[in-house]
């Protein structure tokens, strides 16, 4: 943000210099009143609120403590359960102290200043107050930070709490509930994620509406619902999800195993291959870059979602309608395309919508079409991570199942035999298979225990190159693969009229 237009006289840099803190007034440390008008730079207020992003990358500057003083003072301003204010917040700027945080939790190791919020244990535990309070607190302190050019963004995800309790030197009486991290912004986003509208979150007098489920379970969304999540997840900030490694080696490892590119036929135009349901695009970005002889399309559930991705291919290309089509909006033509692809998305359909899909994607391939379909396998490790997630007492709403990542929404792995009656009922014939991945591969242990403590880590580590042995042997992959991908063929559907 550029300098911010302030409401009295005085404008307030978006970066101001190091020695801003000058031109405050000393806080008294025992003072229990407000600072007095005038003492702080006059800011206006909507501009603060609206113009606060989550600041993650921050520059080397350290943070004068007179300016942490602020920050900390307009935290205990916030409101608290009876005005009990058991908040305790230690601010930490020593680099050695960071650095500890930071082995805890990667998120820590960000900015040069920590500020872990706490508050009593069991104090006001009624109604989650503790919590409450102290986020009102957090909240509190970010606006603040705004509003003198700083930085934040706020973590949850610090590993093992009561190691970042101790680390600081607060007794066990306290509960640590966030760390702010707080700096000067090494840069600005231009604009901020979208937030979802009034007239989804809001009602006046009786709740109208119908809730997005947090059930992973694909049978609890109804298509409209995965519809508008899928839509807001990815305009609201997943379009800067990064591909994840493991994933797209095994897909690379599918394109070359099962649909190897031809020696390319000069002059000859495009075909025309049609990705299914891309969601984010991560996988429709790489195919379209592997296999530069064909023309993509893509078919999704939104407008906005299916231009997004068309945009994330060269050249770009069409976005048609599943299952909906809308006025602008059309299905994909029949008989169109010489190959489509669906990767990993059958698993967040309902069972009946499965068939209903791949009957649709039947339709569009011309004759003699082929389709590259992956999924996730239900004789695979996905099941015992999920179970052993499910049982650490995680969270287990729909944000958390351990999906590829062109999933967003309701996941559930399936099994070979369902996807291979599937293929045969919408008249596909299996030409090819390929199982990979029977067991977490390193790069995907390393990023799913990030936050864990380093032993943890060392332990994952450990079991992963074991692990790894194992899934050398013959047939364990084709077997046991978490991922499998099929190419089939475009038949005549066994009780179409012709078969
Ligand atoms: C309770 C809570 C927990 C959060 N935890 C994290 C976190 O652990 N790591 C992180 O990078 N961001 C975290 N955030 C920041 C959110 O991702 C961020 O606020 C959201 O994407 C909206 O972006 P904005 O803050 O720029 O408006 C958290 C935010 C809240 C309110």
């Amino acid at each position: 943000m550029g300098a911010r237009r302030a409401r009295g006289t005085r404008m307030l840099p978006a970066d101001p210099p190091p020695d801003a803190d000058e031109a405050l007034a000393p806080l008294d440390r025992d003072a229990e009143a407000a600072p007095p008008a005038g003492a702080l730079p006059e800011v206006d207020f909507w501009s603060v609120l609206y113009g606060r992003r989550s600041i993650r990358r921050f520059d080397e500057r350290p943070v004068p403590r007179a300016l942490v003083d602020r920050v900390l003072h307009a935290g205990t301003w916030a409101p608290s359960s009876c005005n009990y204010q058991m908040w305790d917040v230690v601010a930490v700027d020593d680099p050695a102290i960071n650095a500890d945080l930071a082995a805890l939790s990667t998120q820590m190791g960000n900015a040069p200043v920590n500020l872990v919020v706490s508050y009593g244990r069991e104090f006001s535990e009624e109604g989650w107050a503790n919590v409450q309070s102290a986020s009102a607190m957090v909240q509190n302190m970010s606006l603040a930070a705004e509003a003198l050019g700083l930085g934040t963004f706020w973590i949850t995800q610090m590993g093992d709490r009561e190691k970042v309790r101790e680390r600081v030197g607060l007794p066990h009486d306290r509960l640590v509930i966030a760390v702010l991290a707080l700096g000067y912004p090494k840069s600005r986003p231009k604009s901020g994620p979208k937030r979802r509208p009034l007239t989804q979150v809001t009602h006046y007098n009786q709740y109208a509406g119908e809730p997005v489920p947090s059930s992973p379970r694909p049978e609890d969304w109804r298509p409209e619902l995965l519809t508008l999540y899928q839509r807001a997840r990815v305009l609201n900030g997943l379009r800067h999800n990064k591909p994840r490694a493991w994933e797209t080696r095994a897909l690379l490892a599918a394109l070359a195993t099962l649909v190897p590119e031809p020696p390319a036929d000069e002059g000859a135009a495009p075909r025309r291959w049609l990705d299914v349901l891309p969601c984010t695009g991560i996988l429709t970005e790489r195919l379209a870059r592997e296999r530069k002889g064909w023309a993509f399309d893509v078919v999704e559930r939104s407008p906005e979602v299916a231009a997004f991705v068309a945009e994330r291919t060269r050249p770009k290309g069409a976005g048609f309608a599943w299952p909906t089509p809308a006025p602008g909006f059309a299905s994909p033509a029949a008989g169109a395309y010489q190959r489509a692809s669906c990767l990993f998305r059958l698993e967040d359909l309902a069972p009946a919508d499965r068939g209903a899909l791949l009957a649709d994607v039947a339709t569009w391939l011309a004759p003699g079409g082929e389709l590259l379909l992956g999924y996730v396998s239900k004789r695979s490790f996905h099941e015992t991570t999920e179970a052993l997630r499910r049982r650490r007492g995680g969270p287990r709403g729909v944000e958390y199942v351990l999906s590829p990542d062109p999933n967003i929404g309701p996941f559930e792995a399936l099994e070979p035999g369902e996807v291979d009656a599937l293929l045969a009922r919408a008249g596909f014939v299996v030409e090819g298979r390929l199982g990979l991945q029977a067991v977490p591969q390193p790069e995907e242990l390393e990023f799913r225990t990030r936050n864990f403590s380093p032993r943890a880590r060392a332990v994952a580590r450990f079991a992963a190159r074991a692990l790894g042995l194992l899934e050398r042997l013959p047939g364990v992959q084709a077997r046991r693969g978490r991922f499998q991908f099929v190419l089939a063929r475009r038949g005549t559907p066994p009780d179409s009229p012709a078969a």
